[in-house]
């Protein structure tokens, strides 16, 4: 695979991004009425796309477009939507895409369909689905289950917990709760409440050996144990969404409380495989289908739709050029809907587990491009009371999405047309600044005059020409946060082919993992530690000395 910079594509946008310097959004959309039009899209009627307050003219969209076809992008897009194995350091397919396949086209790993597999693994969920639901499914004193606790981290849990929240209006008679952190006050606190008796724990885990999980996992089966005080229980109040099947059967679950699923399907990629099924107990199964469907209709759209009109695409090739060309070293992702909460959290594994890489996938090191953003954001309105002001007039350009749906889940009193006010004012302010001029004669009606008006220009003044993306969705349904999700995800894919990396390992979570192992038993007695640098023998020996 080619190093990006060496493609004719890259020189051209190097010299295009100097022609642009000291052109303003201002200017653009003063030199173009049209540009409203020309660069935003509709996926379908319920979902549009405003691109026009990015720095780009139709010749840096020419030219991206260009580098995504000279990096091979269609070509790596194409293997992954035929099973090949393109995860190369991990020798796996990348199909997150095969779960939500609605169109009943087999897809072949090593020449076997993968699509029985799925669709026999979405069966057993809408069973136990129904089941549980249908208040069927029994604890150890013969109630039905009220409670659901998944027991995962990253991928394992970002996921449904992003969706579970968005999607709450959904909701049927089950609660759920997630547990991720091996702190045990996340577990604690979860519990407290519960009663052993109508909890069902979800260990969810791809793996089925990380440390937080299974310690998690652990100590619910204990609490489980202290009130049902009989082993065979287990069964009733455990169910594994894993794909290490001798790990959970080790662990005492019940091999048909087993949803399986397989390696191809990335952890933070999950969401959509029996990993999925807290979702689909929390809002059901044929909304959890229609959450699959609208993934799958991104996914046909991004299979099929040429570059130029091809929304992940131009998501991607946007944030790259924000990134590579625009200097911008982080992106924020502004959701104006409460739902949305875990939004951005759920896409900081997303992207940064995915293209956080500085090496590319032939083993060099990279030297001549930046990857993957630091990716961050909050819901609006609150984001705006607390870090907007950066946004606005800090010295760094943060490219943000602004996400709203045109229609609320809870339309109170003036609170979302408040809301939507509010998402089309930022972006606007963002593109159009204030000058100095614009101060003066503001502050100027305001009767200022002299040094205390001459005191404050500078201070009142806005930069501008700060760009952002706008999508507004008609609701926040299951299908349309399928479209959504599957929207960034392949952006993400889009960046990771062009900078040449490997999206869908993530070998840099693997050092400090290592390093934890080693240091657990030393916490173990009272022998002072000398084994690591001063520092970190320092801190482990004051942590002895300070809890007594
Ligand atoms: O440590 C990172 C990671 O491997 C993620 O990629 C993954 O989502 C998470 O840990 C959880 O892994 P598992 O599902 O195997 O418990």
């Amino acid at each position: 695979m080619p190093n990006p910079t060496s493609l004719p594509a890259w020189a051209a946008l190097t010299h295009h991004h100097q022609t642009l310097e000291g052109v303003t959004l201002r200017e653009l959309f003063a030199q173009d009425a049209d540009r409203f039009i020309a660069f935003s899209r509709r996926f379908n009627p319920d979902f549009l796309v405003d691109f026009s307050k990015q720095r780009l003219t139709a010749d840096t969209l020419r030219l991206l477009v260009q580098l995504a076809r000279e990096a091979g992008l269609e070509t790596l897009r194409d293997q992954m939507f035929r099973g090949e194995k393109i995860n190369s350091t991990e020798n796996r397919a990348v199909l997150h895409v095969a779960l939500r396949n609605r169109s009943g086209r087999p897809i072949e790993v090593d020449g076997q369909d993968v699509m029985p597999g799925i669709t026999h693994t979405l069966r057993q969920m809408r069973s136990f689905c129904e089941v549980v639901n249908g208040g069927q499914w029994l604890g150890y004193t013969g109630q039905p289950i009220t409670d659901v606790v998944n027991i995962g981290i990253g991928g394992s849990d970002l996921g449904p917990l992003m969706v579970t929240e968005a999607l709450k209006p959904y909701a049927g008679r089950l609660k759920v709760h997630f547990v991720s952190n091996v702190d045990g006050t996340h577990l604690v606190e979860t519990l407290k409440g519960l009663s052993p008796a109508t909890t069902l724990f979800l260990v969810a885990s791809k793996t089925f050996t990380t440390q937080e999980t299974m310690t998690n996992a652990q100590s619910a089966k204990a609490w489980l144990l202290a009130a049902a005080h009989d082993e065979a229980f287990v069964e009733k109040h455990f169910a594994a969404l894993s794909t290490n099947r001798a790990a959970v059967t080790a662990f005492g679950i019940d091999p048909k409380n087993m949803f399986e699923f397989s390696d191809w399907v990335g952890g933070r990629y999950s969401l959509w495989s029996a990993i999925g099924l807290s979702i689909a107990l929390y809002i059901g199964f044929e909304n959890f289908e229609e959450l699959l469907t609208g993934a799958f209709e991104m996914d046909e759209h991004f299979r099929t739709t040429p570059l130029e009109d091809n929304l992940p695409v131009l998501l991607g090739l946007i944030g790259l050029w924000n990134r590579d060309f625009g200097g911008a070293q982080t992106y924020a992702i502004l959701p104006y809907d409460q739902y949305l909460h875990r939004f951005a959290a759920y896409f900081q594994q997303g992207d940064m587990e995915s293209n956080g890489k500085q090496t590319t996938k032939d083993g060099e090191r990279i030297t001549t491009y930046e990857t993957g953003p630091i990716v961050w954001g909050e819901p609006g309105t609150n984001g705006q009371h607390a870090f907007y002001q950066l946004i606005h007039q800090g010295t760094s350009v943060i490219p943000c999405d602004f996400i709203a749906p045109a229609i609320s889940h809870n339309p109170l009193g003036d609170h979302h047309p408040i809301l939507l006010a509010n998402f089309f004012a930022q972006p606007e302010a963002l593109m159009r600044g204030k000058t100095e001029a614009e101060v003066r004669t503001e502050l100027t009606k305001e009767g200022l005059t002299g040094e205390a008006l001459e005191k404050l220009v500078p201070h009142k003044t806005f930069p501008g020409n700060r760009p952002s993306t706008s999508i507004l969705v008609r609701q926040i349904t299951p299908r349309t946060l399928g479209s959504l999700i599957a929207l960034y995800e392949h952006r993400i894919f889009t960046q990771g082919a062009i900078w040449n990396i490997n999206s869908f390992d993530q070998w840099g979570v693997e050092l400090g993992k290592q390093l934890a192992k080693n240091i657990l038993p030393e916490l173990h007695d009272e022998a002072e530690v000398t084994s690591h640098d001063p520092s970190t023998n320092g801190l482990i020996n004051a942590w002895k000395a300070l809890r007594g």
